[in-house]
């Protein structure tokens, strides 16, 4: 008989003591010891349990998976909370086809999750894309200006809806108070993506819930910045716009019919904790953060990302428990600054681009986990022989291509190599993201341009990585011959 590959990696992994920055938020569920949750670590295999009597039902909840929804929606005040089982991803795609038919236009900022596309193209729905703001210095994604919406709906009132990213992946949040205003004014339906913003309505400090400044409905991954097992999330709808009779059919279409009760307990188990002690946890977290971000500001040559940029580039408030450190000025680039991280201090953070790290810190951190972080940055700082190309990200300034396709068109059509070089005037066939900023430059069924071409070339000469074609050296791209 061989090993079980996946379970011999994890144990391997768990015995390697990672400070973690990472999600999923419970980190390493340290949380739940604190906690002792009638010690349910030891039991797992009793507890993975399905729809026999006595469990409830989360597609047709009457019994303790309603209630724990109720007690969800009353904490998060909401009018509805739905605990999803298959992440926010699934979210996402059931509020677009709950509030969209196809054919239906939707304003879609260009940075979105994945997910957001997936629901575009299962709905068959056609997005209309407005452009966030990005930071020249760093190529980072900011906000997206108010003006930016409001535009987007003049251009096209027929949309149905718009989604936002709240907070982007940096913690960055666009001034979704005046969005919602907006989107309000013009009968819509504001959809929000707070996959990163499940810890928000813990304290006045941090940027304002989505479901409290205005949005129709907002899905949030629990599992990302509270202590909820990966995968549990939950969506939350306050609105009289939304058919919640057909969302609740979408996200029955969406989740699996047999949904893990582990999961739906860490949803529950989740808003346990922090409804009890949610706001003396984030103060503890909070002072945690300000005190590494002193320490760090003594090391000298560190950036941090912070509410300095509050009022620029469509910024209303930056989400202090998110950590971006930038050491390029000391020649560390952030992916060699992630790999230091983690082999020589075993410490996990969550993402790394050309110049900086994303760290994820959580109230299920301790104040030791900021003190080792201290360590490793100022011993990287003092370490020798570490060379790094100073890599300049060429200013994101480009029109987004004509469509000829939609999203749904453009999966199921026959796709063909041809040199990039080449290619003006054709349809894509691919993705063309460049990472930073990690907002795609062209889409499936897009009209390749040819200042498109021309801005990939200059990107690939300051080194920029391009991801989302097959073909990494950019020699050839596929097109849909149409
Ligand atoms: C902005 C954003 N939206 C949605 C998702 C999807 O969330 P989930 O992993 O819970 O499906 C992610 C995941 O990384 C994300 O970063």
């Amino acid at each position: 008989m061989d090993q079980p590959i996946i379970l011999d990696r994890l144990l391997k992994h768990g015995k390697k003591d990672m400070v973690s920055f990472h999600v999923p938020g419970h980190k390493n569920g340290k949380i739940y010891e604190r906690y002792n949750y009638k010690n349910f670590t030891g039991q797992w295999l009793s507890l993975d349990v399905t729809e026999i009597p006595g469990m409830d039902n989360l597609h047709a909840p009457e019994d303790m998976i309603k209630e724990a929804q109720e007690r969800a929606a009353k904490f998060y005040r909401a009018d509805h909370t739905f605990f999803l089982v298959d992440g926010t991803s699934c979210g996402i795609i059931a509020m677009l086809m709950a509030v969209a038919n196809p054919g239906d236009k939707i304003i879609v900022p260009r940075d979105c999750h994945k997910s957001v596309l997936h629901g575009l193209i299962l709905g068959n729905l056609i997005p209309a894309y407005i452009q966030p703001e990005v930071c020249s210095d760093t190529g980072i994604p900011m906000g997206i200006l108010p003006e930016t919406v409001e535009r987007a709906f003049k251009e096209h009132p027929e949309a149905k809806a718009l989604v936002i990213t709240y907070p982007n992946y940096y913690g960055i949040c666009s001034d979704v108070q005046e969005i919602a205003k907006i989107v309000h004014k013009y009968d819509k339906i504001l959809l929000v993506d707070e996959a990163h913003g499940a810890h928000l309505n813990l304290s006045e400090a941090l940027p304002v819930p989505a479901i409290e400044a205005g949005a129709d409905i907002a899905v949030q991954s629990t599992h990302k910045t509270l202590p909820a097992f990966t995968q549990a999330s939950m969506l939350h709808v306050k609105s009289r716009k939304v058919n919640v009779d057909r969302l609740k059919m979408m996200l029955a279409m969406h989740q699996s019919t047999s949904p893990s009760y582990l999961l739906m307990a860490s949803l529950d188990m989740a808003r346990t904790i922090v409804e009890g002690e949610g706001k003396f946890l984030m103060d503890q977290l909070l002072g945690h953060v300000e005190h590494f971000k002193k320490q760090i500001a003594a090391i000298g040559k560190i950036k941090i990302l912070d509410q300095g940029l509050v009022g620029k580039l469509g910024v209303k408030a930056v989400d202090a428990t998110k950590l971006v450190i930038d050491m390029t000025e000391l020649g560390i680039s952030g992916t060699l600054l992630e790999e230091l991280l983690r082999t020589k201090y075993h410490i996990q953070v969550e993402m790394a681009n050309m110049s900086a790290i994303v760290a994820v810190s959580t109230i299920g951190n301790d104040r030791r986990d900021f003190e080792r972080f201290i360590h490793a940055l100022m011993g990287i700082k003092d370490g020798k022989g570490i060379a790094h190309r100073h890599i300049e990200v060429p200013l994101y300034s480009y029109r987004i291509p004509p469509m000829r396709l939609t999203p749904r068109q453009s999966i199921y059509m026959e796709k063909v190599a041809v040199d990039f070089t080449n290619s003006s005037g054709k349809i894509s066939g691919e993705y063309l993201i460049p990472y930073p900023p990690g907002i795609p430059l062209l889409c499936p069924g897009e009209e390749i341009t040819e200042e498109v071409i021309q801005y990939v070339q200059l990107l690939k000469r300051n080194g920029v990585q391009i991801i989302g074609i097959e073909d990494k050296e950019l020699q050839k791209i596929k097109i849909i011959e149409f």
